[in-house]
């Protein structure tokens, strides 16, 4: 018998996108982990240099009541429809742990976020993949496969796409198990499907700190869910799953709401600018509402401009799965960035 159970033995992991050493970052171009390309809020550095080493000798609140209050304000619910993570990843965990084992699969469209079947495998419950059809609508397969937990990632990631507040209402209006829906990439969408908390018992929405809010390196997200599911869910986290310096941290961020709006608009033009700039080059991009774009090149291999790129020390991400191993996601930069990688495809795409 060996070590670990037999599915961690067998399984593969995670593969997060490539992180260049901090001292070699001035010379990458990285648009390839959906990181937000500017700093975070003034207000944000000002907290951090305020840290105090009782805050450091102290364990952590184990709610994060003070980002609890602040992030229910912003969403308009009540600070017991919040639940704070290490991270959106920490909540999926949290999720397939509360909700799925070997009788209880979970359910999901694909393509999506790789890290759904990862998870599912650590927790050995069944994944249930229904395929979005090529225009990337919800299937109308996903609301009867009698999963436990549904996951529908808005917008999704790899592809950009929406599916609407309304369709979503429907779904878990439909099921019998939990509908989380992953709005890690939210911030840059148009409509997000927090009153639907209000409406369903079921429905758990994932949020990250990540993406708008400038803080990937922080790991904080949070969950927005009826307060019985909030109470579940915090069975399952470590009781404290977040860190003194993130909760000071994460609340001075989304205390700031006109810096992360001026932020969001910000990335949303440069995304239309970006996706302008490679449809001139001849790829095929779908409207994103993501902090990322997904680009399918009509006259050379996706898996070839890649290379080409890193060998130019341009990082964006390459799936080679089912359909995207012809189409590349790239992360909106700064002007600067989407620039160079512009004019890499150019060169790349001449000879
Ligand atoms: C679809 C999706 N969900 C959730 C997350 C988790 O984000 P984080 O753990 O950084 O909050 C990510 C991160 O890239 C993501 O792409």
């Amino acid at each position: 018998m060996g070590y670990f159970r037999e599915n961690i033995e067998k399984a593969k992991g995670y593969e997060p996108g490539f992180q260049p050493e901090l001292t070699r970052q001035g010379r990458v171009v990285k648009l390839n982990t959906n990181e937000n390309p500017y700093p975070p809020s003034p207000q944000v550095m000002k907290v951090l240099a305020k840290i105090t080493a009782e805050q450091l000798r102290r364990y952590p609140d184990p709610l994060g009541s003070a980002f609890r209050q602040a992030a229910a304000e912003v969403n308009g619910v009540q600070p017991d429809h919040i639940m704070c993570c290490n991270g959106g990843d920490e909540l999926l965990r949290i999720a397939f742990q509360a909700f799925c084992d070997e009788n209880r699969p979970v359910a999901y469209p694909v393509p999506t976020y790789s890290l759904y079947p990862v998870l599912a495998n650590l927790q050995n419950c069944k994944a249930i993949e229904v395929p979005f059809d090529s225009e990337f609508n919800l299937p109308a397969k996903l609301a009867g496969t009698g999963a436990a937990l549904t996951i529908v990632c808005n917008p999704n990631a790899p592809t950009g796409s929406f599916v609407s507040v309304d369709e979503l209402a429907s779904l878990a209006d439909e099921l019998a198990g939990v509908l989380l829906i992953d709005e890690a990439y939210v911030d840059f969408a148009e409509a997000n499907c927090t009153a639907l908390v209000k409406d369903f018992d079921n429905v758990i929405i994932l949020r990250s700190m990540s993406k708008g809010y400038c803080l990937a390196g922080l790991r904080f997200g949070y969950a927005i869910a009826k307060p019985d599911l909030i109470a579940g869910l915090m069975k399952v986290k470590d009781s404290y799953n977040v860190d003194a310096v993130a909760i000071a941290v994460a609340t001075a961020a989304i205390k700031d709401q006109q810096y992360f709006k001026e932020n969001v608009e910000k990335v949303k033009r440069d995304r239309e600018e970006l996706t302008e700039q490679l449809r001139a080059l001849k790829f095929e991009v779908s409207k994103s509402y993501a902090n990322f774009v997904l680009a399918k090149s009509k006259n050379c291999k996706a898996s070839e401009i890649y290379d080409k790129l890193v060998q130019r020390n341009i990082y964006i991400r390459y799936f080679d799965l089912p359909g995207l191993s012809d189409k590349l996601r790239i992360t909106v930069g700064t002007k600067e960035q989407n620039d160079k990688l512009i004019s890499a495809l150019k060169e790349i795409l001449s000879n």
